[in-house]
């Protein structure tokens, strides 16, 4: 790695609970989320920030920010904080109120940050009781600003629901409204390198308007890979996983979908000798 790059994790969606209650009935949200934590701290080199894409926990209530926070603290990488459709505003502001970055808009979850040379700028998509999202006007207009001032800057925009279509039916029943007037704005700016969302709990990725967009898979349940325009709403316990983009000035954005967890291995493929292990 050169000392220009810049490495952002990106995990989705924890859903965290209170009172150790599991989601659905049946997910450890906060365990999965301890193993996610564990399996940042250990990455070696380790990332300069984690972003994380909304869905902080289930309900939007206090004592689940609250829980939040507590496993947070054993996180040993500056994290920044997204709103999703499962997120309160105001719950969520009032739990991370000395994350002074979230003070930039007095209402919505956005705010523009800096990390090296790369420049991150949060959308607010949620609708207050609603599972679907939605930007507002000057939203549009705030990320028009912001791309049109630094307009040599690698920039990753970011959003909680997806602008596009992802064929799991239940999923696109709650999409993004009018992902057109998104897609108006980041066409103008070549400086954004991606387009990054959550939601769908499952690693996507597709060109959009003259970028990447990709979605992150959740860290603990992932929506079930279902293409049938009846498919019902299921989750499933898949590997869970987040996304690690590694910024380079030679080639931009470099994303790695990475598993949670602990897996065996590494080995070796060579000998000492230089030749294939047969
Ligand atoms: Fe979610």
């Amino acid at each position: 790695m050169t000392q220009h790059t810049v490495l952002v994790a990106q995990i989705s969606d924890l859903h965290i609970k209170a009172g150790g209650k599991l989601s659905y009935g049946k997910v450890d949200t906060l365990g999965a989320l301890r193993q996610t934590i564990t399996t940042l701290n250990n990455l070696n080199p380790r990332p300069d920030i984690v972003v994380i894409t909304g869905d902080l926990v289930d309900f939007g209530r206090e004592d689940e920010y609250q829980t939040l926070r507590d496993a947070l603290q054993a996180l040993a990488i500056p994290y920044y904080v997204m709103a999703g459709n499962h997120d309160d505003r105001q719950q969520l502001k009032a739990a991370f109120a000395d994350h002074s970055y979230l003070q930039q808009h007095a209402e919505r979850v956005e705010w523009q940050a800096e990390c090296g040379p790369l420049r991150l700028l949060a959308l607010d998509s949620s609708v207050p009781g609603q599972p679907y999202g939605e930007l507002a006007a000057e939203s549009l207009a705030w990320l028009e600003q912001e791309l049109s001032q630094q307009p040599e800057r690698p920039t990753l925009v970011m959003l909680h629901h997806p602008p596009f279509a992802s064929g799991i039916a239940h999923m696109d029943r709650q999409p993004l409204r009018h992902p057109e007037a998104l897609a108006q704005v980041i066409a103008r700016y070549p400086q954004v390198e991606r387009v990054l969302c959550g939601h769908l709990h499952r690693s996507i990725q597709l060109r959009f308007a003259g970028t990447l967009v990709c979605s992150a898979p959740g860290t603990s349940h992932q929506v079930a890979l279902d293409l049938r325009e009846e498919g019902p709403a299921h989750f499933c316990l898949e590997p869970a996983g987040f996304l690690l983009h590694c910024w380079t000035p030679q080639q931009g954005v470099v994303t790695h979908q990475c598993a949670i967890g602990e897996y065996p291995g590494p080995w070796p493929f060579f000998h000492a000798d230089g030749t294939l292990i047969d």
